[in-house]
């Protein structure tokens, strides 16, 4: 089989360890693939700026338009709403499976790139853009779609999980601990995303989406960050026998007799008897309930360029290889099952 030609959109934290797995892998993807995958380029907003050298300074272009059309596989790492959408739009029409781990778009418009993916007969896979490393959308996109899924429960913000076990093994401030979490590369550029619960609310609405296919979307997540806990909250949690987390939650409910889905982001005090109560640093935990499958549990690495890269080149073989053997993964554009329902009060 001739090679699969990938272009990379974004080379911050995750790209970077993106191109390095793509070149340092090469073999072993190709054999995994069935064909060797050709990185043509690298789309970033400033081709001059200083980089590691695992990144090709040939393969750099400020034209991403025209880099997606010269691709079978576009992978999207460069976050934000535009123009990360339109590329991928373009991308979808050009002809080219599509690889994000873009949270924030997924969870504003998911399915408008669901649709067009599917009316060209392409995939769209986002592993990364839910808890980093862990293996939970193809799960519940995939593996759960069988069962009768009644509770999603988890830690989904690795910055935020760090913050807060900072200030209760430390007792730092929050916004020393938040200085730390961009140090070590698992902040959002701007980290308000984070700390304000943003980040949760988007990935909780793709979980959601999926678990209970239906289309959730951010605005539908009932969201409180952690901005308003003092260094003294975390303290006293931790004195009573309890350590506050920020959870992302949804769930089965009624509203009015209507039966739905309800989707909610914000701290709770967890009994350190609880295995969520064990997940420190940047490690995520995602807890699934379903009716035949019972309490599923996936824990973690959920931030950091390395963890993240991991399940983006994941999406990029198994989009890879249906191109080379046929077929095409899971789509979530016909899926419209269950009312969503305003989340109930926390
Ligand atoms: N800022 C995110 C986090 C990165 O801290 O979890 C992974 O999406």
């Amino acid at each position: 089989h001739p090679p699969l030609r990938v272009a990379v959109l974004g080379c911050g934290v995750v790209g970077t360890e993106v191109v390095r797995l793509l070149t340092t892998q090469a073999t072993d993807l190709a054999s995994r693939v069935g064909a060797p995958l050709e990185l043509v380029g690298v789309a970033v907003r400033d081709v001059d700026a200083e980089r590691d050298p695992v990144v090709d300074r040939a393969l750099l272009t400020a034209d991403a338009e025209s880099l997606v059309e010269r691709a079978d596989v576009v992978v999207e790492v460069m976050g934000g709403i535009e123009p990360a959408r339109s590329l991928l739009l373009r991308a979808i029409a050009a002809g080219a499976s599509v690889v994000t781990a873009n949270k924030a778009l997924l969870a504003q418009d998911g399915p408008t790139l669901y649709a067009a993916a599917d009316e060209a007969g392409v995939d769209v896979y986002f592993e990364a853009a839910v808890a980093g490393a862990i293996p939970i959308v193809r799960p519940v996109r995939e593996s759960l779609a069988g069962d009768r899924v009644t509770r999603v429960l988890g830690i989904v913000n690795g910055t935020t999980n760090y913050v807060l076990d900072k200030m209760a093994s430390e007792g730092l401030d929050l916004d020393q601990a938040v200085k730390e979490a961009q140090a070590l590369g698992y902040a959002e550029a701007d980290p308000t995303a984070d700390v304000e619960g943003y980040d949760a609310a988007a990935k909780a609405a793709i979980l959601a989406s999926l678990a209970f296919h239906t289309r959730v979307s951010i605005e539908d997540v009932s969201r409180e960050g952690i901005t308003s806990l003092t260094a003294d909250d975390v303290l006293w949690a931790q004195r009573t026998g309890y350590v506050l987390k920020l959870l992302a939650i949804a769930e089965r409910g009624t509203a009015d007799g209507v039966e739905g889905v309800q989707v909610r982001v914000h701290p709770a005090l967890v009994p350190v008897s609880h295995p969520l109560a064990n997940v420190r640093g940047a490690y995520n935990a995602v807890f699934v309930e379903a009716e035949a499958a019972g309490e599923l549990m996936f824990y973690g690495r959920g931030a950091g360029g390395e963890p993240t890269a991991s399940a983006v080149l994941g999406d990029v073989v198994s989009v890879a290889r249906h191109r080379v053997l046929g077929g095409k993964g899971p789509i979530e554009s016909r899926y419209a099952e269950l009312p969503v329902l305003p989340a109930a009060a926390a």
